[in-house]
């Protein structure tokens, strides 16, 4: 059983629910949502609050809430009429009931900027408001629930064969440069079963070499040994989250910080250089790294691909060894065709405080303690850096294609041509 970021259902009664990933890994505890954005004191806890403040993240995660969103807002509104005139919605009306749905669906694009996987979806659900075979508000409802199940199921879907082409383009890339013995991966933020439908991106492929091309499981002359998943600063996606799913799906594992790439890389892969510095007997694993695997959260039409902010130096990092592939892995929801080149894509600055401060779990005995009010595991914010100096933020950044090898979506993996193009 995989974890579990979205949980919602249509029956008995439609509800939808998140898994509190400012909680994770300290613990897990899943928020309501009733409410596509919040609205004076009429809602409790909305897609965009989840969305915005981070409680979900990660590209495909944020699409299925804002999506599931929807589908609660629109099925409270119609069934509850108190609710429905407090969000000042008209269902005796449909021309006027779709316009004010239309303008709350806006308000959720605008949560997020730079994952287009949102906008996708949302973008979809527009277009089945403005079907006009379609007259009343239930029928309205039906189309819109029926789509955002088959988009989280497609996006599941999406990442297993995601996970099975990345794994062929790996066996393919080792096979044709003859390599024999252990190799390991690198990755950054998260990119698991917490931040889609399950499984996971470029951590659905490294679950699929552990699974497939493990040193017991390989069919092959070389093996995956080891993965390193940088911290991801300053949210630290990497150590709370990506930790949390190797560690719970007993992949191997080593933590590092985003500044030890490179010593790391250059003690692995070119151990003759740092022979006095007895760095490789403190590392559970010296198998050379031959892939930097990673997720995205957009990804335009000449393959220039947003991602967290350090997935840029990884790309430039990967450049300096010939023996290193980029992988960028994303379903298709995640590619924006109507953006020619990464220069436009719109990059998020994230509040000055998530860098500044820092949200941890206090620790008593070795366990993490619990709050005697709340039940709930005691968690405090501490500040580590000096109150009221300049701080930049951005939380994403563009990495261009030509640092990328290789582009694995669910249809396939691809690989650029011979004047280095990626085809999309
Ligand atoms: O800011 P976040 O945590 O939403 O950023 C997430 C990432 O950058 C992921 O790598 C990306 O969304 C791909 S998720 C499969």
């Amino acid at each position: 059983m995989s974890l579990q970021a979205i949980k919602f259902q249509s029956s008995p009664k439609v509800s939808l629910s998140i898994l509190n990933q400012l909680q994770v890994p300290y613990q897990s505890k899943y928020l309501n949502i009733d409410s596509i954005a919040p609205f004076k004191d009429v809602t409790t806890f909305s897609g965009y609050e989840a969305i915005k403040g981070m409680y979900t993240r990660g590209a495909p995660a944020i699409m299925l809430v804002g999506c599931f969103a929807i589908v609660v807002e629109m099925d409270k509104v119609l069934n509850d009429d108190s609710f429905s005139h407090a969000l000042n919605y008209d269902i005796s009306n449909y021309e006027n009931f779709k316009t004010r749905l239309l303008e709350r669906i806006d308000e959720l694009i605008q949560s997020r900027p730079t994952a287009v996987n949102l906008a996708n979806g949302c973008n979809q659900i527009k277009s089945i408001i403005a079907d006009s075979s379609i007259t009343t508000t239930s029928d309205l409802y039906s189309r819109i629930l029926s789509f955002s199940e088959n988009l989280y199921k497609e996006d599941f879907q999406s990442n297993i064969d995601i996970g099975n082409n990345g794994l062929q383009y790996i066996i393919e890339t080792l096979k044709a440069e003859n390599f024999k013995g252990p190799f390991s991966v690198m990755t950054i933020c998260n990119t698991g079963s917490l931040a889609t439908s399950g499984h996971g991106t470029a951590l659905g492929i490294i679950r699929h070499l552990n699974q497939y091309l493990s040193k017991e499981t390989t069919e092959y002359p070389f093996y995956f040994e080891h993965t390193y998943p940088c911290e991801t600063r300053p949210y630290n996606q990497g150590s709370r989250l990506t930790a949390y799913e190797l560690q719970y799906e007993k992949i191997p594992f080593t933590l590092i910080t985003d500044n030890m790439p490179s010593f790391l890389i250059d003690n692995l892969n070119r151990p003759e250089n740092h022979q006095n510095q007895h760095i490789l007997s403190t590392l559970s694993s010296n198998a050379p790294l031959r892939f930097i695997i990673v997720g995205s959260d957009r990804i335009v039409k000449n393959g220039d691909l947003a991602n967290k902010i350090g997935t840029f130096q990884l790309s430039l990092i990967s450049k300096l060894y010939d023996e290193i592939k980029f992988i960028g892995a994303a379903p298709i929801t995640t590619i924006d065709y109507n953006t020619e080149s990464g220069i436009d894509i719109k990059i998020e600055e994230r509040p000055k405080d998530e860098l500044t401060m820092v949200l941890g779990a206090k620790i008593e005995n070795n366990k993490f303690a619990i709050d005697s009010k709340t039940g709930d595991v005691a968690l405090e914010r501490v500040r580590m850096a000096p109150l009221d100096i300049d701080v930049w933020n951005p939380s994403f950044d563009v990495t261009p294609h030509e640092n990328i090898d290789c582009i694995v979506t669910e249809k396939s993996y691809i690989t650029k041509d011979s004047n280095g193009e990626f085809h999309l």
